[in-house]
């Protein structure tokens, strides 16, 4: 069975002390709650301060992006070694990387391989504009960004994966996909790839979650769907009541408490 992944990118809000007292107060709360695995993505300058107030347990933390470089001139890059020494995790790949910072699939492919290689577990972002699902090209989009992302990487590398779903219109709109919708084009299309591009137990092995407009209000129908094992959480995860919350839907949509 794989076990839930609650995430919650904090996009570029909080500052380090804004983010120690984020961290304070949902600390006990989201430990109490078993069964899901939760991460903090905080902004890089918060990392090291949130890192040591989860040392010791078994909250995660991840970066929202990283260079493949290992070191170098690289004027304003993040190296995956440095963001290791305080993190397992990180997002690769978030739509608003791809449309403001020009990441592409190849880059996104290169991030991947750079973060396993320092075992990192990647967040892999995926995702169709409105443009594109309003022409009916939601499917192989999806697709073809699935394929791209996991160029090159064995099927052990894939199994440790999360993918995350997180189609354009949803993000920041309050208008999240409705489960049904969510369900589709995380089963019949990223796993169903996975399937296609590997083998069944790979598929069924990786992580997916659903992103975009989550909140406590719709948490529990989405994550009651089979094909949706956690969620990529933006503005509700910077709430602490919100994200406590939705930990506890995705325990109960589960049956874990
Ligand atoms: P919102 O939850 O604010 O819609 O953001 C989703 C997201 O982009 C998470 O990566």
């Amino acid at each position: 069975m794989r076990k839930p992944i609650l995430a919650g990118n904090w996009k570029m809000h909080k500052t380090v002390a804004e983010a120690v007292a984020l961290v304070t107060d949902m600390r006990d709360a989201l430990l109490a709650i078993p069964g899901v695995e939760k991460v903090f993505c905080p902004p890089f300058m918060a990392i090291p301060d949130v890192a040591r107030l989860v040392q010791g347990t078994e909250l995660g933390v991840g970066a929202q992006d990283l260079y493949w470089e290992e070191s170098g001139a690289y004027t304003g890059e993040v190296s995956p070694g440095m963001v290791a020494e305080f993190c397992n995790y990180v997002i690769i790949g978030h739509s608003e990387r791809r449309e403001y910072f020009g990441e592409t699939d190849e880059t996104v492919n290169r991030k991947i391989k750079a973060a396993l290689a320092h075992n990192l577990t990647p967040i892999v972002c995926v995702g169709e504009s409105l443009e594109l699902r309003e022409a009916g090209r939601t499917e192989s989009w999806v697709t073809d960004q699935v394929r791209a992302a996991l160029d090159g990487l064995t099927a052990a590398q894939v199994a440790g994966l999360v993918i995350a779903y997180e189609p354009i219109w949803a993000i920041g709109t309050g208008r999240a996909a409705t489960a049904d919708e969510a369900e589709r084009v995380c089963g019949a299309v990223v796993r169903a790839t996975v399937a296609s591009l590997y083998d069944q137990p790979t598929a069924d092995a990786v992580r997916i979650q659903y992103g975009g407009s989550i909140k406590p209000s719709n948490t529990a129908e989405l994550l009651a769907k089979p094909n949706i094992d956690g969620g990529l959480v933006g503005g509700a995860s910077l709430q602490a009541a919100d994200f406590i919350q939705i930990v506890q839907l995705t325990a109960k949509a589960k049956g874990l408490e």
